[in-house]
């Protein structure tokens, strides 16, 4: 299949793009490189001994995006690219609606224009915000409580009538829960800018002394041990659920949505344990007040997932916290250092 990849050089677009090479499949990644690396293709290409195509612009560029198109032929699409940082989107509202709305847009457009017509959407469980309990099934309510979780939802919105007005375009909604870990082979990973927002490269920074102590945002949840819950999920699993994904909509039609997490919850105390076993080092951390906007508890039920792709998540936080150490602790200052 030929895949059209927006963001394919960022996080989990890296490891995407990877997983699709090596099943065989032809890549195009989009990509403005805002918030990516083109380092971490060439570690794909190194990894894979296949190379992705690549084209760096912003997916709001439409005559790029037409050019992109009209040279490659995509069968599918899977849409990464967008802006992600919940905090900075209450900052920058119009940022947030415009980028991550706009390419969706241009990306919509160019797909009936060139008769694509699969389409696979990297969405997120932040969509459960707190109006229900977990685990949370794809039938749960859904809203936002953010810009950018309000983006993730009217995209979601918008997929469905574009999906309604025409038969022929079939979309798979991806909810990720939360992405941790890296490669195994330690040479691609997360690789954010600044201080993290995520707690696992935050926790990876502190091992590999970038960081003096991790700041726990609450013990006071109802949880087993007070701290928040999440539903982490190794990224190379995720890559490996939108291999499945677009296995199903070759032979589906319309829209579906799809959970991709372990259903198992676990709690940042979780996490720091899991990291000092793998890495043989203390994390320093402190407790602190509860950071605005976090819930409790998220995480999800997968059994749709695995029923319908065949999909399910086979790594654990052992693993991922290995993978992210190995990952941090060789290359200390992400692509940086290439
Ligand atoms: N946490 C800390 N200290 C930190 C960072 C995080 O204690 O320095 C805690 C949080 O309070 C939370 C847990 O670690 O309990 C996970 O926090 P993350 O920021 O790693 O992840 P979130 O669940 O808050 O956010 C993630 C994605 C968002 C998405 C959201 C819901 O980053 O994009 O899941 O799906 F919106």
């Amino acid at each position: 299949m030929r895949v059209l990849v927006t963001g394919g050089a960022g996080y989990i677009g890296s490891h995407t793009t990877l997983a699709l090479l090596e099943a065989g499949h032809d890549v195009l990644v989009v990509d403005d490189l805002s918030n990516s690396s083109e380092e971490s293709l060439r570690r794909v290409t190194e990894l894979t001994g296949r190379t992705p195509g690549f084209v760096k612009a912003n997916v709001r560029d439409e005559a790029a995006l037409d050019a992109a198109f009209a040279g490659f032929t995509p069968d599918a699409v899977i849409h990464f690219a967008g802006w992600k940082a919940v905090g900075e989107s209450t900052q920058i509202p119009l940022t947030y609606y415009r980028e991550n709305l706009g390419s969706t847009f241009t990306l919509l457009e160019a797909m009936a224009k060139h008769g694509c017509h699969r389409i696979v959407f990297s969405s997120s469980a932040t969509v459960y915000g707190d109006m229900s309990e977990p685990p949370f099934t794809e039938d749960a309510p859904t809203g936002a409580t953010n810009p950018y979780g309000r983006t993730k939802h009217m995209i979601e919105q918008i997929l469905q009538d574009v999906a309604a007005a025409d038969p022929s375009l079939t979309v798979g909604v991806l909810r990720y829960f939360n992405p941790i870990g890296a490669h195994e082979s330690g040479r691609i990973g997360e690789d954010p800018k600044g201080i993290p927002n995520n707690l696992l490269p935050f926790v990876a920074q502190v091992a590999a002394g970038r960081r003096e102590k991790l700041m726990i945002f609450g013990d006071d949840y109802p949880t087993p041990d007070g701290t928040g819950t999440r539903d982490y999920i190794h990224v190379v699993d995720l890559a490996a659920g939108h291999l499945a994904a677009l296995g199903k909509l070759a032979e589906a039609s319309g829209y579906h949505v799809w959970n991709l997490g372990t259903g198992n919850p676990t709690s940042v105390l979780d996490i720091v344990k899991a990291f000092e076993k793998a890495s043989g080092i203390t994390i320093p951390y402190q407790i602190v007040a509860r950071r605005p906007g976090d819930v409790a508890s998220s995480y999800a039920d997968p059994t749709k997932a695995n029923a319908e792709l065949g999909w399910s998540a086979r790594l654990t936080i052992d693993d991922a916290c290995a993978d992210a150490y190995r990952w941090q602790s060789s290359n200390p200052n992400g692509f940086a250092d290439a």
